[in-house]
């Protein structure tokens, strides 16, 4: 990358959401992948109808618009904004011209466009205006961070996602759904393993038929063989009746096996019979049961590892690995933050039953310079405490309490604000977490996720009493 477009790179707070019109296609798609490798979200759309319908659907940081098009002109697209819609829930408006209509953007800039852009441009012209109008909105007095109805363009079978390294992971749940092949999911904690074994479940022609989630780690080994293929009875102390296994109660559709690493190695090989014959005994039977069920298995350890060191079945792995799916940790897809905090706000304010509509841009910025150890499930824990803490209608820097000391390691962006603010921050939390609990120091404590040492230790730093 040269060094121009290093310089213009926006960081977090300066991408923002575009909806972007022009009826020549082919500049319309080399704008809206340009926008796109910037970071921000974008609509793109070739009509002047398609535009007054997303306009009229959400809301959008910058409108970028083409002034001649067929239907109707780019001035007119911006009158009718202007006329409809108050100051506050505008787009920032840049006018796209060719030299001859230079006049109508003057006029669009009376009526309130930001600027435009002179046709033929260089992409980065555009790129550096954007960035600029992206700006001005945030400062805008009374800017929201929306709370949007995006949720639903972004959400894939629970799974809401716009990175690319996202998306491609859906691409993928989405073929392998068609296909009866064993998939192994891989990720840290908290990715969205289980998620997207669900994903996959529910794409698949096998939806209407069970999906059986057994987790491994959670079961002593000992139960764990008759947990996966049931028993007789009489077949150990205590099994005074017969019992079906977890794979038979999956026949016809999927078994889910998660923290696969954690299985004895006994076990392991039960299993790879199964995979490689689809049969397996029941304890203590005598007979053989025929199995038709979809594998997924996760873990967040590294089996080729577990392989090497002669702690995972090396023929297992094999089977299990026809379709491996990656999840790649949070820290390492910052653009999609965003959206999971407005898709666990929308999900944790209705659960809660509280008005809040926005998050302030002070506190997005913490959330997207945090480094997210703990991935998704983290994220969505802090929002919760955060809706919970929340006393407004919006989500201030001060709800976002809790989070793990980053490790150097896991810092993708540095998160300037909240280390500026941060005895601020932890003060005014405390505050009011005690408050929000009647100053019961038990419950301040679970409310903030931390221990009730840690919260004495904070009460005689800030001397609250
Ligand atoms: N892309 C996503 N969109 C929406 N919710 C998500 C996403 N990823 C994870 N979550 C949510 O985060 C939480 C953790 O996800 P999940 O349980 O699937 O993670 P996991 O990888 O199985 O974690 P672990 O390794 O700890 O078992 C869940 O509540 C899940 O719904
Ligand atoms: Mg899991």
């Amino acid at each position: 990358m040269d060094a121009t477009r290093e310089a213009i790179r926006p960081t977090t707070a300066t991408r923002g959401s575009i909806l972007l019109v022009d009826d020549e296609e082919k500049i319309l798609r080399a704008l809206a992948r340009a926008l796109r490798d910037e970071g921000h979200d974008v609509v793109s759309v070739a009509s002047a109808r398609a535009a007054r319908q997303h306009l009229a659907e959400r809301s959008f940081d910058v409108f970028v618009v083409d002034n001649v098009m067929p239907e109707a002109s780019g001035l007119e697209l911006i009158r009718e904004l202007v006329l409809s819609t108050p100051e506050g829930d505008r787009p920032q408006i840049l006018m796209m011209t060719a030299h001859a209509t230079v006049e109508s953007a003057i006029e669009a800039m009376k009526l309130g466009a930001a600027d435009y852009l002179q046709k033929p441009f260089e992409i980065d012209e555009l790129l550096v205006h954007v960035r600029h109008a992206i700006e001005q909105q945030r400062i805008r007095p009374g800017y929201r961070y929306l709370i949007s109805e995006r949720d639903e363009e972004f959400n894939h079978y629970g799974v809401v996602a716009r990175s690319k390294v996202m998306i491609e992971v859906l691409r993928r749940v989405e073929r392998v759904a068609e296909t009866k092949s064993t998939v192994l999911i891989t990720g840290e904690t908290g990715t969205g393993k289980e998620l997207v074994a669900r994903a996959i479940h529910d794409r698949s022609a096998q939806r209407t038929m069970p999906l059986i989630k057994v987790n491994c780690a959670a079961i002593p080994e000992t139960l764990l063989e008759s947990e996966l293929f049931g028993h007789v009875r009489g077949a150990f102390t205590g099994a005074t009746a017969n019992k079906k296994g977890k794979f038979a109660l999956a026949d016809g559709g999927s078994i889910f096996l998660d923290e696969i690493g954690t299985m004895s190695q006994g076990l392991q090989a039960k299993l790879l019979r199964v995979l490689q014959e689809r049969e397996f005994e029941p304890l203590g039977a005598e007979r053989t049961e025929k199995v038709d069920v979809r594998v997924i298995a996760a873990t967040n350890r590294d089996l080729r590892q577990m392989v090497a060191d002669d702690r995972f079945q090396e023929d297992l792995f094999y089977r299990l690995n026809v379709i491996p799916i990656e999840i790649p940790p949070l820290r390492a897809r910052p653009e999609d933050i965003p959206l999971l905090v407005e898709h666990f706000v929308q999900k944790h304010r209705q659960r809660i039953g509280k008005r809040i509509e926005r998050v302030d841009p002070d506190a997005l910025a913490a959330l997207t310079g945090y480094g997210w150890p703990g991935n998704v499930r983290e994220l969505e824990n802090t929002l919760e405490r955060a809706v919970v803490l929340s006393s407004g209608s919006s989500i201030a820097v001060a709800d976002i309490i809790g989070l793990a000391p980053a490790r150097a390691e896991h810092s993708a962006l540095p998160s300037l604000r909240l280390h500026q603010n941060i005895e601020w921050v932890e003060r005014e939390t405390i505050r009011r977490a005690l408050d929000a609990s009647r100053g019961i120091k038990k419950d301040a404590a679970e409310l903030m996720g931390i221990s009730q040492r840690a919260l004495s230790y904070y009460l005689a730093k800030y001397k609250i009493d």
